[in-house]
Formats: C-alpha cells, sequence, structure tokens
C-alpha cells in the first residue's frame, strides 16, 4: 500500500496557531489540488486531536471526482489511546465511507473499532489496511501521527503546502521536513507553494520512474520507459522516452539533465522501469554503456527488455562496467501494462 502525506504550514513551519479556531493555509487552488489528491486514495487518516481539535469532515464533496472514483465516497480512519472521541464529530457523521477507528481499548462507537495490539501502531495500521486490499492512503496529519509514520519509513510521497505567512508563536504545532525525503517537483497553487519529496528507497524511486513512463506518447517504434537518477549527494533527475528528442531513450533525458544542472554521477543509481537498452539501432552508445561510462554504481529496473527490437544483454555489460543490478518484479505487470501497444 502506498502512503501519502499531505500537509500544509505556514512560512516558519507551522501546521496550525495557538488559537482554537482552525488556522487557513492553503490557498482556494492548492485546497483543489489536495482535493484531487484525496480523490486518488482509498482512506484518509487523521489523528484524534486533529478529530477534536479541526472536526474536519474528511469527505470527497466534488461531484466530478466522486463520479471518477470506483467508491465515491472515501474511507476515514482515525487512531486513539484515550478513546476520548465525541460521536457527534464530523468524522462520524458526514460521508458514507466506511470509519476505521485504531485504538488501544475497546470503543463504543460509530465505526469499527480495530486494537493496537504492538508497539509499533504506524506498522500495525498499514499492514492491518493492505491487507484488506487498501492501495492508497493520505494522512492529512496533525504532527504526532506524521512523525509517528516518518519515523517508522512508512511514508512514500509528502506533499507539502507552504502559505506565504509566517505564525511566529513559539507554541504552535509544527511540522519539520523529516530525513530521507527527495524532493522531486515544486510549484505555485495561487498563493501557496507546493512540492512534493518521495522516500529515498528502491521501491519508490522506481515507482516514480513507472509513473514517468506515462508521460511518452506510445508509439509502434518504441517502448515507454521513465527513467530517475539519484546522485550520491541526493539529487534527482527524471526523464522519458523521446522526451526532447525523437531517438532519445529515458535514461539519456535524465543523464543529460543531471549534466546540465553540474551533478556528479559518480555513485549514483538509475532507475528504469524497463532493463536499460545495451544495443540500439538509432545510435552507436548504448544506455548500459552511457550507465558504466558515467561509473553510476546501481541500476534498478521493474521489467528485462522484451525481444521485440533487440536482443538486450545489459547484464554482460554491468557486470563488466562494475555497475550492481537490482531487479524490483513486482512493478513490472504495471510496465507491461503501460506499454500494452507493444507487448
Ligand atoms: N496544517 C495541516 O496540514 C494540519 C493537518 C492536520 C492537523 N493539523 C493540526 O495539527 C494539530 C493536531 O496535531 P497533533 O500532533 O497534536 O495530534 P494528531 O497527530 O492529530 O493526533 C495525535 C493523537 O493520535 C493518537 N495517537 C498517537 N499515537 C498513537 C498510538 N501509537 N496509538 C494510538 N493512538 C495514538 C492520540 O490520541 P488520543 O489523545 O485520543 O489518545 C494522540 O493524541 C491541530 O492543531 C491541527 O489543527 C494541521
Amino acid at each position: 500500500m502506498r502512503v501519502i502525506v499531505s500537509v500544509a504550514t505556514s512560512a516558519d513551519g507551522h501546521v496550525d496557531d495557538c488559537s482554537p479556531a482552525r488556522l487557513r493555509l492553503s490557498s482556494e487552488e492548492d485546497w483543489r489540488q489536495v482535493a484531487e489528491l484525496r480523490a486518488r486514495c482509498d482512506a484518509i487518516l487523521v489523528g484524534a486531536e486533529t478529530v477534536r481539535r479541526d472536526n474536519p469532515s474528511l469527505v470527497i464533496r466534488d461531484e466530478a471526482l466522486r463520479a471518477a472514483r470506483e467508491r465515491p465516497d472515501i474511507d476515514k480512519v482515525t487512531l486513539t489511546r484515550s478513546g476520548d472521541l465525541d460521536p457527534a464529530a464530523r468524522f462520524f457523521t458526514e460521508g458514507g465511507g466506511r470509519r476505521i477507528v485504531f485504538s488501544t481499548r475497546p470503543l463504543a462507537l460509530p465505526a469499527e473499532i480495530i486494537l493496537l495490539t504492538g508497539e509499533n501502531a504506524a506498522r500495525e495500521i498499514v499492514d492491518t489496511l493492505a491487507s484488506r486490499g487498501y492501495r492508497q492512503l493520505m494522512i492529512e496529519g496533525g504532527p504526532q501521527v506524521l512523525n509517528m509514520f516518518f519515523d517508522k519509513g512508512l511514508v512514500d510521497e509528502l506533499r507539502l503546502a507552504v502559505a506565504p505567512f509566517r505564525v511566529g508563536e513559539a507554541g504552535a504545532p509544527r511540522f519539520d521536513m523529516p530525513c530521507g525525503m527527495l524532493p522531486v517537483d515544486s510549484w505555485m497553487a495561487g498563493d501557496t507553494s507546493v512540492s512534493r519529496h518521495i522516500a529515498h528507497r528502491d521501491e519508490t524511486l522506481l515507482a516514480e520512474a513507472v509513473e514517468e513512463s506515462r508521460r511518452s506518447t506510445p508509439t509502434h517504434g518504441a517502448f515507454r520507459v521513465g527513467a530517475v537518477v539519484v546522485t550520491l549527494a541526493g539529487q534527482l533527475f527524471k526523464g522519458y522516452t523521446h522526451e526532447t528528442a525523437p531517438h532519445n531513450h529515458a535514461e539519456e533525458e535524465a543523464i543529460a539533465k543531471a549534466l546540465a544542472a553540474g551533478a556528479r554521477l559518480e555513485g549514483a543509481t538509475m532507475y528504469s522501469s524497463m532493463e536499460p537498452c545495451s544495443e540500439r539501432r538509432s545510435k552507436p552508445v548504448s544506455c548500459s554503456q552511457l550507465i558504466v561510462k558515467h561509473r553510476f554504481a546501481r541500476a534498478v529496473y521493474a521489467l528485462a527488455e522484451p525481444d521485440t527490437f533487440v536482443r538486450n544483454r545489459s547484464g554482460e555489460v554491468f557486470r563488466q562496467g562494475g555497475v550492481e543490478v537490482t531487479v524490483i518484479g513486482s512493478l513490472a505487470p504495471l510496465v507491461r501494462e503501460i506499454n500494452n501497444h507493444l507487448i
């Protein structure tokens, strides 16, 4: 199950101020984008303190977003030790999705109560939801709960929205950027500055490469491939098939961006949705040779290149060039689906 965190802060890192009223941090445009992200998730989780303080409804209201979902309503999840949750809170009363309360004690609430039994509540929650078929969980705070999931290394993606004003109250709750997240994109949503970060681990980075491959146009002459380069300094560069020129491969596109930015590639890792080529008709240098030439330490991919155009032997090139290879086959079905025009 993929875990996505969405959080909004002030320019000085606060998620709220000290007043009893809920602090509005997002612009209209940011709200709209967060609603779209919510609509791509099966469930949304907030901590019990957020339910008590903010009384959020956590529903998807937009009819178009609801209509595009398998089930129009999103399921809601919270967690508590104290059990201090009001059955009249909007968490329980609004929307048609399932409500789940993870609790360390039995409770009488209008929700399914799942007892937490171990020390690692975040892991238990993720495993329980995944075993029930949830594919994407969105966590919207507050900081206590966010830190719990980050500390256990369970967050795949973070969407951080930063408002253009400061709170300036030392006692106000805050969110600090956790270690181990790599910045991928940033943009403005109205006057809110938004950035997207992903976890620095193979599965998440390869999944990012697979998503990147969706940007390439299906043609009968090439596979749709996405690539992500991660340098030892933690810089990240992406590319996809034919992004800037008709014969360019995804790996070449990502390497070109890294070189243009002056990044050092020695020791870097190349994540490719499909095995980097070892032979190509259109150019003299293959992507695996390019990876060796720039002294990458690792190549990670999901699917071996089918024999459609050439017989790929990247394993040999990488062995001779001292590049360690990791294949993560769990993402291969997705790569096949994205390339169903050829496979
Ligand atoms: N700007 C944003 O994006 C955003 C989003 C959401 C919230 N917020 C703000 O964040 C603040 C609240 O955040 P917070 O950090 O104080 O609280 P929180 O993360 O919302 O909730 C913490 C609560 O979760 C429960 N909990 C934590 N660990 C648990 C465990 N291992 N097992 C069972 N239950 C556990 C406890 O509930 P019990 O106390 O019931 O035991 C704990 O008090 C509010 O000011 C809210 O406005 C901001």
